[in-house]
C-alpha cells in the first residue's frame, strides 16, 4: 500500500520523506487555510520534497471552471495530480482533465456508486472518506471494501485512496482490504509505530544492559 501524507505542513512531510516512506502527498481547501501560506507556494514546496503525486484542490463548482483551475494548478510542477469534488460537474472535469493527461484525484466520496462512475469517468485517484463516514456512525471501511470488489470484478485501473483517515487502526484496516493508497495524517503515521510492549520490552532491555556495566561504543 502506498502511503500519502494529508497535510501541507513542510516539516512534517521533509520529517517523514527522510524515513523513504512518503508516496506522495494530499491537500485540501482546510489543509492550505491551516498552513497559513500562499496555495502555489506551498504546494510548489512540497511537489519539491516528494517525487509521487501532490493533490491539489479545485474550488470552482463548474466543470468548466474545475479544468481552468486544475490547469493552473498543475502549472505547478509535474507531479500535480488536480483534486476535483464528486459531483456530477467533477465527473465531467474528471473526463475533459484525464483525456488531457492530467493525473486526476476525485474526493469526496462517499459511496459506491459515486466510486463507480469516477472509474468510469477515468479517474486516477478515488477519495473515498472513512472517518467522516464513521462520524456519522456508518462504516467507512465497508465502503472501501465495496469498491476494492467492484474495481477487481471490472479491473478498473483507478486507484483506491482510501482518506479521512483518523488512527493507525483504520491505516491497517485499509491495508487489509487492499487500498491502493492510504492517505493520514503525520500524527497517525506516527502512532503506526507505537506499541507499549515496545516501550516496556525496550525500558527492561536497558535495566539489564546497565548491570552489564558495558558499552558498545
Ligand atoms: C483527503 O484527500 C482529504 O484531504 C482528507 O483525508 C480529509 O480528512 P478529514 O475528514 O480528516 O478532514
Amino acid at each position: 500500500m502506498k502511503f500519502f501524507v494529508d497535510t501541507a505542513d513542510i516539516d512534517a512531510i521533509r520529517d517523514l520523506a527522510q524515513l523513504g516512506i512518503v508516496d506522495g502527498v494530499t491537500t485540501n481547501p482546510s489543509l492550505i487555510m491551516k498552513s497559513g501560506r500562499d496555495i502555489k507556494e506551498v504546494t510548489k514546496e512540497i511537489c519539491d520534497l516528494v517525487d509521487g503525486p501532490v493533490s491539489s484542490e479545485t474550488v470552482a463548482l463548474d466543470a468548466e471552471g474545475m479544468i481552468a483551475e486544475g490547469k493552473e494548478l498543475a502549472r505547478i510542477a509535474d507531479n500535480i495530480a488536480i483534486k476535483v469534488p464528486l459531483t456530477w460537474e467533477g465527473l465531467k472535469a474528471c473526463k475533459a482533465l484525464t483525456s488531457e493527461g492530467f493525473m486526476v484525484n476525485v474526493t469526496l466520496c462517499f459511496s459506491a456508486n459515486q466510486a463507480l462512475l469516477a472509474a468510469k469517468a477515468g479517474a486516477t485517484f478515488i477519495s473515498p472518506f472513512i472517518g467522516r463516514l464513521d462520524d456519522i456512525n456508518l462504516d467507512g471501511m465497508d465502503l472501501i471494501a465495496e469498491i476494492r470488489q467492484i474495481y477487481d470484478n471490472y479491473s478498473y485501473d483507478t486507484e483506491i485512496l482510501a482518506a479521512s483517515i483518523r488512527t493507525a487502526n483504520h491505516m491497517k484496516q485499509a491495508a487489509l482490504i487492499g487500498a491502493d493508497v492510504a492517505t493520514a495524517p503525520p500524527n497517525v503515521i506516527h502512532a503506526m509505530a507505537a506499541h507499549p510492549l515496545t516501550d516496556k520490552g525496550l525500558e527492561s532491555f536497558l535495566k539489564d544492559w546497565e548491570k552489564t556495566g558495558q558499552k558498545i561504543l
